[in-house]
């Protein structure tokens, strides 16, 4: 028994203290502060051990702090894109060409036949944002939590020659700073995960469109409630809870849950789908490449909580095994204002 807690709690007590900002930890001068500092990093041990979900303060600094200290290690293994791959067929091995098809073909799927402007919600460092640009001739914006992420992303868009079309800051997709009817695209990759209230996100997904603007939601959701259940069975929920102490995600919501909330703001033409199957290669490949010297290397160098979220990747994969977890597809457009009798 001894053996398992131990190592348990050390683990728990280097993330209690690795995964804080580094601005918000005490300073040894006062006392009081070393106090406040021990009982926070009490309560952060209690609640990891608990794998309890994070106040929505907690998560917003913890998903800056991920992105900020794994992207550098993410972009030297897989490069500038942080999503999934499209493997059809099933056995490609060209991951990095897989996970830009994936754009593709999702922009395919949703039948976005041209943009104007277009905003990245939860841009990672850019690589859907410069892609999509490029495919259209647009103008695209990222947003993303992490500073380390937005001038990354800014970084390449000169390399690229793309720094006249492409931006990218720090802000929150739940209060974004852009004007109502902005973008006639507007696109979310792999962040509504992220998202602890699905309303505002889709709130503010549907602000910034333009009336007759599409908005393309790709996210990790769970399996939808069959008739008669109202909630997950126990042992999901705990698997669920494990992922999300890993990737600093709050509850998660079915697919069906955003359609519910999109059909109630009045969206129309809403398609989705599971591609489930079409990225089940993936989390195999990147395990596969997290065991080179180069990621071992890196790894030890990018802190617990990337170390973490290393390990939650089996956790991942178990999920989609199980049909839990599924990779789902939600698109609509914003209805175009209707032109008063007078007019
Ligand atoms: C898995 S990465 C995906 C990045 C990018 N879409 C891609 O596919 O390369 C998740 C991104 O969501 C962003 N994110 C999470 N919560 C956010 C929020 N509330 N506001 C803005 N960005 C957020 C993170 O900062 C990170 O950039």
């Amino acid at each position: 028994m001894k053996t398992i807690l131990i190592p348990l709690l050390l683990v728990t007590l280097v993330e209690a203290w690795t995964t804080e900002p580094l601005k918000v930890r005490p300073s040894p001068s006062s006392s009081t502060s070393l106090n406040m500092g021990l009982r926070t990093t009490v309560k952060r041990v209690r609640d990891s051990v608990l794998n309890k979900e994070r106040s929505r303060e907690d998560l917003k600094i913890g998903i800056a702090g991920f992105y900020d200290r794994s992207s550098k290690l993410w972009e030297d293994v897989w490069g500038e894109h942080m999503h999934h791959g499209y493997y059809i067929p099933e056995n490609r091995t060209d991951h990095q060409q897989a996970q830009i098809d994936l754009i593709d073909e999702v922009l395919d799927w949703a039948g976005a036949k041209e943009a104007k402007s277009v905003v990245d919600v939860g841009c990672g460092i850019g690589g859907s944002s410069r892609h999509i640009a490029r495919r259209y001739g647009a103008t695209a914006k990222g947003i993303t939590l992490s500073p380390y992420q937005a001038n990354r992303g800014n970084e390449l868009a000169k390399e690229q020659g793309l720094e006249d079309s492409c931006s990218f800051q720090v802000a929150d997709a739940l209060d974004m700073p852009f004007d109502d009817n902005s973008f006639d695209l507007v696109w979310s990759l792999e962040s509504g995960e992220h998202m602890p209230d699905k309303q505002k996100f889709v709130n503010e997904l549907y602000r910034v469109a333009t009336p007759g603007g599409r908005v393309i939601i790709v996210t990790w959701c769970h399996r939808d409630l069959e008739k008669g259940e109202s909630a997950l069975a126990k042992k999901e929920e705990k698997l669920l809870a494990r992922i999300n102490r890993a990737y600093y995600l709050p509850r998660w919501c079915s697919v069906q849950d955003y359609v519910d909330l999109l059909e109630a703001k009045g969206a129309v033409g809403i398609k989705r789908e599971d591609w489930s199957y079409i990225i089940a290669p993936f989390w195999r490949a990147v395990i596969k490449s997290s065991l080179n010297l180069k990621s071992v290397v890196g790894l030890s160098k990018s802190g617990f909580s990337t170390i973490r979220g290393a390990y939650a990747m089996l956790l991942m994969l178990r999920g989609f095994d199980r049909g839990l977890i599924k990779f789902g597809l939600i698109t609509f457009t914003k209805p175009e204002e209707k032109k008063s009798e007078e007019e």
